[in-house]
């Protein structure tokens, strides 16, 4: 603040400097309002950028904080809900499917299937019937225990979910099965 007072004192003196070269009555014909402006605004130029720049950092402090409470507000929020794959559909009852016999059945909605196997030597297995290149629903193949995609030729073992040949590189979704009262509920489709 020195050197704003110092900087108007200087220009005042420079003003009454050149002021001294003019005629007599040179001085006075000054405008009166020559020094109003400063009264009401008394900050030289320099300190009105550093408030400016002061400014701006306290908005960005101000808005990176504000972002930062809002992600963890949204993380928090994620954390807390409840897991929306998290549902249980019957599917079937306990001894319906014979040995090597598959079903297909919505989940998690009509939008969505899952598909059913009961594999010789494993038991009931169940995965999602989306195939994981381009989303064509697979076909269980029963002599070879795989699943096909018509579309692109794709294959995947029954076994595992993994993928076997043709384009696609992710293994089926799984689906979480539970058994409760003689009847089997998908619950829950596991993503790897
Ligand atoms: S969509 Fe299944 S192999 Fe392409």
């Amino acid at each position: 603040m020195d050197d704003e007072y110092l900087d108007n004192a200087a220009v005042s003196d420079t003003t009454a400097a050149s002021d001294a070269g003019k005629p007599a009555g040179a001085a006075e014909s000054q405008p009166p309002q020559h020094q109003e402006w400063r009264e009401e605004f008394p900050y030289h130029w320099r300190a009105d950028d550093l408030v400016t720049r002061r400014d701006t950092l306290r908005f960005l402090v101000a808005g990176s904080g504000a972002l930062f409470i809002a992600t963890a507000g949204l993380a928090l929020v994620g954390a807390v809900r409840p897991d929306a794959t998290a549902q249980r559909v019957a599917v079937a009852r306990v001894g319906e499917l014979a040995v090597n016999e598959a079903r297909v059945f919505d989940f998690p909605d009509q939008y969505g299937q899952g598909i059913l196997v009961n594999l010789p030597g494993k038991g009931l297995v169940a995965y999602s019937d989306v195939c994981t290149h381009l989303s064509c629903a697979v076909l269980y193949q029963a002599d070879q225990r795989k699943f096909h995609c018509p579309c692109h030729e794709g294959y995947f073992d029954a076994f595992t979910g993994e993928p076997l040949a043709g384009p696609p590189v992710r293994p089926l979704p799984l689906i979480e099965l539970q058994i409760e009262d003689g009847m089997i509920y998908a619950v829950r489709e596991v993503e790897r």
